[in-house]
């Protein structure tokens, strides 16, 4: 099937704008490079339909060009309704790669797009948050039985994938690349950490310096957000369920407290939990005046957006991605980004940098499941560890660093027993 026309995009005329920055993004790309050049001479997806769902950001299109150069026949739907880059949305077009993103699109166009990307009827699918894998499941079963395999960008849409498999319902083999070390070690950590900082500072141009930040969830990507905010002179209080990171966040250097006793004094507060109304309506109802409440999770129900629309008397947008909601008593809160992850909502989401090495754990795992196609089970399954230590080895190269290697005798030492005192 050749898909043409199969796109829906804000405004075509963008198209150039976009290419630039996909071109200037590629320079802080060169794993994917080095892959797309690899896949421009083998063609490991010649003929192979894709069904992408991921931010339609100048990252991921270097992605799907590989895939392209690799012969597959691609076409992309945003994973987000607020992610989305509407000129790399009109590059990708022009690349002939069929893309349906438009940013600030309404739930419903956004599930339009995910349809349509799905009419492609994908052999693989790539997904950020499992919103195409739970429509393939719930809505077009009928679409499974082509399907070798998928990936999945992130960690909420792995526990999602997780339990539809725990339930005896996962349908098709999948590739969990959240897990792969270079990934989340790297693109959650210091992906995150430094593009929530710059969404909250392009949306509110606050000085961070001074400020009491509140950080909800000390996982990959509460520990990136946590270190810079506090490289920035903030004073950073660290909220967990999780008896061990929250230990590990005290020991970090950090405030721990709980949300209840924080919400006092918190000036920013932003939730990276993957968990739902992590804020919920008995905080908001304690914030002091003035409070910023940004998400930097997957998904905008970390903080209670309802129980924050009904207690409000007044509602306004003061300035791009900043609503102010006054509250019964005067109180005025703001929210970032309609709660949706800031870091794309407010700022361009992570930088090249460390979205290559996500990505080229993304472009390998599909190869890997196309070389092994019928050799999975309908189960999530880890990187393969060989590819996760090619993308570092290659990330190191392109950075100049060269590491040490075992010498016989202490690979040796390390595999025996014998040795000791
Ligand atoms: N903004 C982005 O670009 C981006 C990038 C990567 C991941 N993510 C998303 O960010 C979220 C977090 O990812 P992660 O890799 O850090 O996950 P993680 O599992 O490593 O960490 C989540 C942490 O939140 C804690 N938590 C859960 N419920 C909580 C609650 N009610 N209060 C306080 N803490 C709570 C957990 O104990 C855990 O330590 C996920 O939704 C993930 O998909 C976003």
């Amino acid at each position: 099937m050749t898909l043409t026309n199969n796109y829906d995009v804000k405004d075509a005329s963008l198209a150039e704008a976009g290419r630039q920055r996909i071109e200037w993004a590629s320079r802080e790309m060169p794993v994917v490079k080095i892959i797309r050049d690899r896949f421009s001479r083998e063609k490991p997806f010649a003929g192979i339909r894709i069904s992408g769902c991921l931010h339609i950001t100048t990252e991921t299109a270097n992605l799907a060009l590989a895939l392209k150069d690799g012969g597959a026949d691609t076409i992309l739907c945003a994973s987000n309704p607020l992610s989305t880059q509407d000129d790399v949305a009109a590059a990708l077009v022009d690349y002939g790669i069929p893309t349906n993103a438009i940013k600030g699109e309404d739930d419903v166009t956004y599930y339009k797009h995910i349809d349509t990307a799905l009419s492609n009827n994908p052999q693989l699918t790539v997904d950020d948050g499992a919103d195409l894998v739970t429509t393939l499941h719930t809505k077009r079963i009928d679409l499974i039985k082509d399907i070798i395999g998928g990936t999945e960008e992130t960690t909420t849409g792995v526990i999602r994938l997780r339990s539809l498999e725990k339930a005896g319902e996962l349908k098709y083999p999948l590739i969990a690349v959240n897990d792969a070390q270079t990934k989340h070690l790297f693109d959650n950590r210091y992906g995150t950490g430094q593009s929530t900082i710059d969404g909250i500072t392009r949306a509110t141009n606050v000085l961070w310096a001074g400020k009491k930040v509140v950080v909800c969830g000390y996982g990959w990507c509460g520990r990136g957000v946590a270190m810079r905010a506090k490289g920035l002179g903030a004073r950073v209080i660290v909220i967990e369920v999780s008896p061990v990171r929250a230990l590990e966040a005290a020991m970090d250097g950090f405030l721990v407290m709980s949300l209840m006793e924080a919400v006092k004094e918190g000036d920013i507060f932003i939730t990276l939990s993957g968990d739902k109304h992590v804020i919920d309506e008995a905080h908001i109802r304690e914030m002091k005046d003035g409070a910023i409440l940004a998400n930097s999770g997957h998904f905008n129900v970390e903080i209670n957006i309802p129980s924050l629309e009904s207690m409000a008397s007044g509602k306004r947008t003061i300035r791009p991605y900043v609503d102010e909601y006054t509250l019964a008593d005067g109180r005025r809160l703001y929210l970032l980004g309609e709660g949706r992850l800031i870091n794309l909502a407010a700022a361009e989401g992570h930088p090249a940098s460390v979205m290559d090495m996500s990505f080229a754990n993304q472009a390998l795992c599909l190869e890997h499941l196309v070389k092994n196609r019928g050799k999975f089970k309908p189960q999530v399954y880890a990187v393969p560890e060989e590819i996760d230590k090619q993308v570092a080895r290659l990330k190191l190269d392109s950075m100049g660093i060269k590491i040490d290697t075992l010498t016989a005798e202490q690979e040796q030492y390390l595999a025996a027993w014998q040795e000791g005192t």
